[in-house]
């Protein structure tokens, strides 16, 4: 199925869609293949990739990744339609399920390139960039936003930059609900700083109900999430299907509609042993597959050590997918279900 039939469905039938959000140095292609293990119907974002990055820059590294991470969304970081619509041609080969622009990213890096967030003050020219990409690619384009910058009012930057990019054909809003300020606070701040305003959020769907618009931005548990699908159709996780990636284990149940199964931990085990080995066969290092590894069983006893296991012996020379068996060995399952235990301790 192509993602284009992924948003229209969810606004046709009501099913929603639950993504991992792009996250810079986190969400490469080891660790979307380790939630994919987890999560068979998440939707599985890139992490940001600069369109000339893809132009001139190593091709194969940036955008190849694993056929079992789909359904996965390349997210691209430009301004210049030009560009992007060369960066679109060169990485929809790569199969991607989705391309989606990134207009909320505020790094120092992002606004000396007067892209990502920078987008929010010209919403003209996301638009022409949308409408470039949607004129060479059938894949769906989505748009990831903040709700303003600086100054601006959201009540008037937030629909009139939804309006544009909608008039250019944009298939889906992803919209992280809090402002970036350009000037001042760290990316890391800006994620955490300016407040979050899920009513907006709430209010552009309420006004386009023909138009997919998922939310993004604090939330934590899956009964937040729930709590958010009565409102828009769908929800992005981003810090916390990171950090705490059992978070995703109950997710193709509760919003998908398979049947609740005990989580196979011993599964999983062996396939990222066996993935690990694969990448280790291929001349990379265990540490890039088990580094995204070591949030999965916060709250659980035996965390701390498997944690600790994974951190320390994975970066050894020489490490091997054994250190995976070893980290899994020291957690005790029979303390409880991983979510509960999760949402036990607040995760
Ligand atoms: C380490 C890190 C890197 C990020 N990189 C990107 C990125 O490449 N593109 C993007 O649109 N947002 C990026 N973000 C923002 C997230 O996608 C998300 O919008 C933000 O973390 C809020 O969601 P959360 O509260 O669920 O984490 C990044 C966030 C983190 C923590």
């Amino acid at each position: 199925m192509t993602r284009s039939h992924l948003y229209t469905e969810a606004l046709k039938t009501g099913r929603p869609v639950f993504a991992v959000a792009p996250m810079i140095d986190w969400t490469d292609r080891h660790c979307r293949y380790f939630h994919r293990q987890i999560s068979q119907h998440a939707l599985l974002y890139t992490e940001m990739v600069v369109a000339d990055a893809i132009i001139h820059g190593p091709r194969e590294r940036l955008l190849s990744f694993d056929t079992a991470e789909h359904p996965v969304a390349l997210q691209l970081g430009g301004s210049d339609p030009d560009k992007l619509v060369k960066a679109v041609e060169i990485a929809a080969p790569y199969g991607y399920d989705e391309i989606n622009l990134n207009v909320g990213c505020p790094s120092d890096r992002v606004q000396s390139g007067t892209f990502g967030v920078c987008l929010m003050l010209t919403p003209e020219t996301v638009a022409a960039c949308v409408a470039a990409m949607k004129a060479v690619t059938s894949l769906p384009v989505t748009v990831k936003c903040r709700i303003g910058v600086d100054e601006q009012e959201p009540e008037l930057a937030l629909p009139e930059l939804l309006d544009r990019v909608l008039d250019a054909g944009a298939d889906a809003i992803w919209i992280h609900a809090r402002k970036a300020w350009l000037k001042g606070l760290s990316p890391k701040e800006n994620r955490e700083i300016p407040p979050l305003d899920y009513e907006i959020v709430y209010r552009m769907k309420q006004a386009r109900p023909d138009v997919f618009i998922g939310i993004n931005g604090g939330i934590q548990t899956l009964d937040q999430a729930a709590e958010h699908l009565r409102h828009v159709d769908g929800v992005m996780l981003g810090r916390a299907a990171y950090q705490n990636a059992g978070v995703l284990a109950d997710v193709d149940h509760r919003f998908f509609g398979e049947a609740q199964s005990e989580a196979d931990w011993d599964g999983l085990r062996d396939r990222m042993m066996d993935y690990a080995a694969r990448h280790i066969a291929a001349g990379g290092r265990l540490q890039q597959v088990a580094r995204h590894m070591v949030g999965l069983f916060t709250g659980l006893p035996g965390a701390r050590r498997y944690r600790q296991v994974l951190s320390t012996d994975a970066v050894k020379p020489g490490a091997g997918p054994e250190v995976i068996a070893a980290a899994f060995a020291v957690v005790d399952f029979s303390a409880g279900d991983i979510t509960t235990v999760q949402e036990a301790v607040g995760a």
